[in-house]
C-alpha cells in the first residue's frame, strides 16, 4: 500500500469539524478508490479543550498553526481558519513556502491575496485548491476550471450566499425579522464570523471575484466590484416585490460587454417565474452563459458544515490523484488585466420606492423627472395610507405614503440623477429604496 497523504487541518470549527468525520466516514471507500489512504495527522483551533464531536487527542495538537502547517509530518495543510489577513493567511503561505499542498475555504483571502497565493503554489509545484471558497458544496470551481474549455463565457451569475438567501427567504415566507432570520443562520453555522460580510455582501464580492477570474481568464480584481447588501431590504419591499411579480435575491454578476467587464453584488428583482427565484433558504445557484452550452445552472447547498467539507474532501482527493492544477486555470502569468466596465453606465429595469408626502401634484413632479432623465417607466404603483385618507379624504394631508416605480431599462447614471433630483425637490419624506430588476 502507498503511504498515506498526511493531511494537517488548521480550524476546527463548522467546517473543520464536518472534514474530520466526514474523512472518518469515508476513508476506507476513498482508500479503496484512490489506493492511497488519507490520514489526518495533525489539527490546530485556539481552543482545545472545546467539544468539537470527535476526540481531539486522536491527533497531533498545534497550539501554533503555523508549526502545524510547516510539520515535516504532513503533505497537505487544510486551512479552514478564514480572513484575509492574519492566521488564515499565515497558514497558507508558511504551507506553500514549505512545499506543501493547500486545500482552503477561505474566499476572502483568494479574492485578496490569490494571485500572489496562486504565484506561490505554481513556483512551489504545489497544489492550492479552493473549491470549498465559492458556493459551498456546489462544484462551480471545476466547472469552471475544467469542463468548459470549449466555451467563450459572456456572463455569470448566482445566488452564491447561503445566509442572505436564507433570511430573504425565510423573511418573505414565515414573515420573520432580518434578525431572527440572521440569528439561525448563525446557529446553523452559514454565516461567517462576522456576519456583516454576509449580509453587507461582501462575501459574495469575494465569491464572485473567484469565479469573474475562472470564467473570463482575467486577474483576480476585487476592487471592480460595484457592492450592496441586503440589510436596507425591508418587508415592504418584499411585499411589493411580491405583488409585482418579482422576488428579492442577492445576485453576484460578472458579464463581458463593449467596454469591459461588469461586476456586481447587490439586492435584485427577479421575476417570480425564473429558475433563479426558485431558490429558497439556503441553497445557492450559477448560471453560466457561454456560446456552445448557452445556459448552464448549477444549484445546492451553499453553505453549512457537511456540504462545504464535501467541497473540502473533493480537494483532498484531487491531491490524492497528485493533481496540481495551477489554481487559476492557467499560469498567473497569462492572466488578462481585465478593463473594468464601469457601473454608471450598468443598464438595466430599476425597481425604485418612495416615500412621497401625500398631496396634489406629488406623482407628477416624480414622473417629471423621470422623464427628464429619459426614464420611462413599465408601472407606477401608489399604496394608499388609511391613516392619510382619514386624515384627509382629498389627499392632501402631506402623510408619508409609498410610491412604486418599475422602470423600463434605463442607465444607472440616469436613475442615480433623477432620484438625486426627486429628493432635491422635497418629494420625499425618507431616503429612496432603489433595486435593479435582472431578467433572464
Ligand atoms: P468557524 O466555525 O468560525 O471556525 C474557525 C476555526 O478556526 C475555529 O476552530 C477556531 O478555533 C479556529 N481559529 C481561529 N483563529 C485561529 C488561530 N489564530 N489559530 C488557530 N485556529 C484558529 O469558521 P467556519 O464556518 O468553519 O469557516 C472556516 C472557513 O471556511 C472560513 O474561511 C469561511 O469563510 C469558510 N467557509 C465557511 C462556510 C460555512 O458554511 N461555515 C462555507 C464555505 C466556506 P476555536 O474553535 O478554538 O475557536
Ligand atoms: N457565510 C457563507 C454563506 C458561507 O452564507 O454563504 C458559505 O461560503
Amino acid at each position: 500500500m502507498t503511504r498515506p497523504l498526511r493531511v494537517g487541518i488548521a480550524g476546527l470549527g463548522t467546517v473543520g469539524a464536518s472534514v474530520i468525520k466526514i474523512l472518518a466516514r469515508r476513508n476506507a471507500v476513498l482508500t479503496q478508490r484512490y489506493g492511497r489512504p488519507v490520514e489526518v495527522t495533525a489539527v490546530s483551533a485556539r481552543d482545545r479543550t472545546k467539544n468539537r464531536g470527535f476526540d481531539v487527542a486522536d491527533y497531533q495538537w498545534f497550539d501554533d498553526p503555523i508549526a502545524l502547517a510547516t510539520s515535516p509530518d504532513v503533505d497537505c495543510v487544510v486551512e479552514l481558519v478564514g480572513g484575509s489577513e492574519g492566521a488564515g493567511r499565515e497558514i497558507v503561505e508558511a504551507a506553500l513556502r514549505a512545499g506543501k499542498h493547500v486545500v482552503t475555504a477561505n474566499k476572502a483571502l483568494l479574492a485578496q491575496h490569490g494571485l500572489e497565493l496562486a504565484r506561490l503554489a505554481e513556483a512551489n509545484g504545489v497544489a492550492l485548491a479552493f473549491e470549498a471558497s465559492v458556493a459551498g458544496g456546489i462544484p462551480v470551481i471545476k466547472t469552471l476550471r475544467e469542463a468548459l474549455p470549449g466555451n467563450a463565457i459572456s456572463r455569470l451569475y448566482g445566488i452564491l450566499n447561503g445566509t442572505c438567501n436564507y433570511i430573504l427567504s425565510r423573511m418573505e415566507i414565515e414573515g420573520l425579522t432580518f434578525q431572527e432570520c440572521l440569528k439561525d443562520a448563525q446557529r446553523l453555522g452559514y454565516a461567517e464570523a462576522d456576519p456583516t460580510f454576509d449580509v453587507e455582501g461582501f462575501d459574495t464580492a469575494h465569491k464572485l471575484a473567484i469565479l469573474t477570474s475562472l470564467a473570463f481568464e482575467t486577474e483576480v480584481d476585487l476592487e471592480a466590484i460595484y457592492v450592496e447588501g441586503i440589510s436596507s431590504i425591508t418587508p415592504l419591499d418584499l411585499t411589493m416585490a411580491s405583488e409585482l411579480g418579482f422576488r428579492i435575491k442577492l445576485l453576484g454578476v460578472a458579464e463581458r460587454n463593449a467596454m469591459g467587464i461588469e461586476q456586481r453584488v447587490h439586492p435584485t428583482m427577479v421575476p417570480k417565474s425564473s429558475a433563479i427565484a426558485q431558490v429558497m433558504g439556503v441553497t445557492n445557484a450559477v448560471t453560466i452563459d457561454a456560446d456552445a452550452i448557452k445556459e448552464l445552472t448549477l444549484i445546492g447547498p451553499g453553505a453549512g458544515g457537511d456540504a462545504t467539507a464535501s467541497a473540502v474532501v473533493a480537494d483532498i482527493a484531487d491531491v490524492v490523484l497528485g493533481k496540481a492544477d495551477h489554481p487559476f486555470g492557467c499560469s498567473v502569468d497569462r492572466l488578462e488585466k481585465a478593463t473594468r466596465s464601469p457601473m454608471q453606465r450598468h443598464e438595466g429595469g430599476y425597481y425604485i420606492r418612495l416615500t412621497v408626502h401625500d398631496r396634489p401634484g406629488v406623482a407628477a413632479g416624480v414622473a417629471t423627472r423621470m422623464a427628464e432623465a429619459d426614464i420611462s417607466l413599465e408601472s407606477i404603483l401608489q399604496k394608499r395610507s388609511e391613516k392619510a385618507a382619514n386624515q384627509d379624504p382629498h389627499g392632501r394631508s402631506g402623510a408619508p405614503v409609498p410610491l412604486v416605480l418599475i422602470t423600463y431599462a434605463a442607465t444607472e447614471s440616469a436613475i442615480r440623477s433623477a432620484v438625486e433630483r426627486i429628493s432635491e425637490d422635497g418629494l420625499i419624506a425618507e431616503p429612496p429604496q432603489v433595486i435593479r430588476i435582472e431578467r433572464e
